[in-house]
């Protein structure tokens, strides 16, 4: 089967160039470091809009497909208007996701709103924005929105989210589908919710179910029983309270290759496990062909990004392994100290690899945990190599902190030879911007 951008382990452009070094979306990745300094997330466009081709044709069988970006994995304006151009949707989960949406431009009404504690601010935010869907988690929140939603006098279109049951071989923490889940209703809470929805929310419109397995996931099999699930309520639901849903949605999940050992499906895999369930659905419970959402985070960010960190200190521990020190860490990429995640990387202007040494590529935050990778061979580092660390463009900009009062990268595009500044490098200035000393302990001086 045709294989995705998702399966690369590296963005699609990247090349050795002739003067040795690594290059992305015709930018070497040495003269970038020297342009926009260091830590940097670099961003290539043509496996941005790749993989965007790639979800598209693997749905093609299924033209009622709608693919919502998971904005949690990466969220800038830039980003968020590229994807709107590729004509995606969004799914987001907070006022400053919507917002940042809003600002690219985006077509709003091709947006989700999710998450299982929505602020009343947050909910007013994404109405007076033209959110198209909120994806309702609880009970809470059903009562809330409809209340904001009359007091504006205005009917809002929701999804329910559901927690089907179905557990998958991930991390746990990025586990959500399995039933002690904080997200979504529970299988045996749907009719009470869609009970309150046609006796008393009268200012809530129903259109279909919401689900989420989990992330990084490599079975496509779970997604054919979550499907059967969604189905099976969408049918029961009918024939229950005469409700026609005619929305489901998948959530997202799909794996990508963070190193050798990972072999994601591509998307022409799983977009076929998609449509051939859903028609298998169909015909079983015997329903009107539902349009399908899905919400791929990971599979569209991650393998587009890469961060160049320049090589500092080293240390030898006596009959012990070798640290070398990059001039970021935990704090640009919290994952491996969360998940224990694995990256692959590689020397930007070494393409000898002839004589590597194997050596422990260490963070400069100050916690014994900030390790990027463990155990990795390298070309000899000298101090002032620059790393390339492939992979990260979900969820390591997106997580990023200012732990030990460190600037946050900047982010630039790459394409056909160009860098555009997307993400402006912290000063330290932004540092102190948020902080207020009370007058009276200036008085105090
Ligand atoms: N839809 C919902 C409702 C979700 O909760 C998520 C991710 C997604 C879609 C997108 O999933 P993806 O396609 O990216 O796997 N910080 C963690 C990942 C947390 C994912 C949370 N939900 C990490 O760095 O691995």
């Amino acid at each position: 089967m045709t294989n995705s951008a998702n399966q690369s382990q590296k963005p699609v452009t990247t090349v050795i160039n002739s003067e040795g070094n690594i290059e992305i979306g015709g930018c070497d990745l040495v003269k970038l470091a020297e342009k926009y300094g260091t830590p940097l997330y670099v961003i290539d466009e043509k496996t941005l809009r790749s993989i965007c081709a790639d979800y598209k044709k693997a749905f093609e069988k299924y033209p009622k497909t709608n693919i919502m970006y998971a904005s949690k994995a990466l969220c800038t304006s830039a980003i968020s208007s590229i994807l709107a151009s590729e004509g995606l949707g969004f799914d987001t989960v907070s006022g400053g996701e919507i917002y940042t949406v809003n600002n690219s431009g985006a077509n709003m009404s091709k947006v989700l709103f999710n998450g299982n504690n929505k602020s009343f601010d947050e909910l007013n935010l994404a109405l007076d924005l033209g959110v198209g869907r909120i994806s309702v988690d609880n009970f809470y929140e059903l009562a809330l929105l409809n209340t904001i939603a009359q007091s504006k006098n205005k009917i809002v279109d929701i999804l329910l989210r559901i927690t089907p049951g179905i557990e998958c071989h991930t991390h746990h923490y990025i586990q959500t589908g399995h039933l002690d889940s904080k997200f979504g209703f529970d299988l045996t809470q749907i009719d009470e919710a869609v009970e309150l929805i046609i006796n008393e929310y009268t200012n809530l419109k129903l259109h279909g179910l919401h689900a989420h397995i989990g992330s990084q996931i490599f079975e496509t099999s779970i997604y054919a029983d979550e499907i059967d699930i969604l189905c099976r309520e969408i049918s029961r639901l009918d024939e229950k309270y005469a409700v026609k849903l005619d929305e489901i949605n998948i959530g997202g999940g799909l794996g990508v290759k963070y190193t050798e050992d990972d072999v994601p499906p591509s998307t022409y895999e799983i977009g076929e496990i998609i449509v051939n369930s859903l028609n298998k659905a169909i015909e079983k419970y015997n329903i009107e062909p539902p349009a399908i959402f899905l919400e791929p985070g990971r599979s569209i960010i991650s393998m587009c990004g890469v961060t160049l960190y320049t090589m500092g200190s080293s240390k030898q521990v006596p009959q012990g392994r070798k640290y070398v020190s990059i001039d970021g860490g935990m704090a640009d990429n919290p994952r491996p100290s969360l998940y224990q995640a694995k990256y692959f990387a590689q020397i930007a202007n070494k393409k000898d690899t002839n004589d590597p040494e194997n050596v422990t590529v260490c963070g400069r935050f100050c916690e014994s945990g900030d390790i990027l990778i463990e155990n990795i061979e390298l070309p000899k580092i000298e101090e002032g190599d620059i790393l390339c660390v492939y992979n990260t463009g979900a969820y390591n900009y997106s997580m990023a902190s200012n732990y030990n009062r460190v600037e946050k990268p900047a982010m630039v595009l790459v394409n056909n030879g160009h860098s555009d500044l997307i993400i402006k490098r912290e000063n330290l200035d932004d540092i102190i911007r948020f902080d207020v000393i009370p007058d009276r302990l200036k008085k105090n001086e």
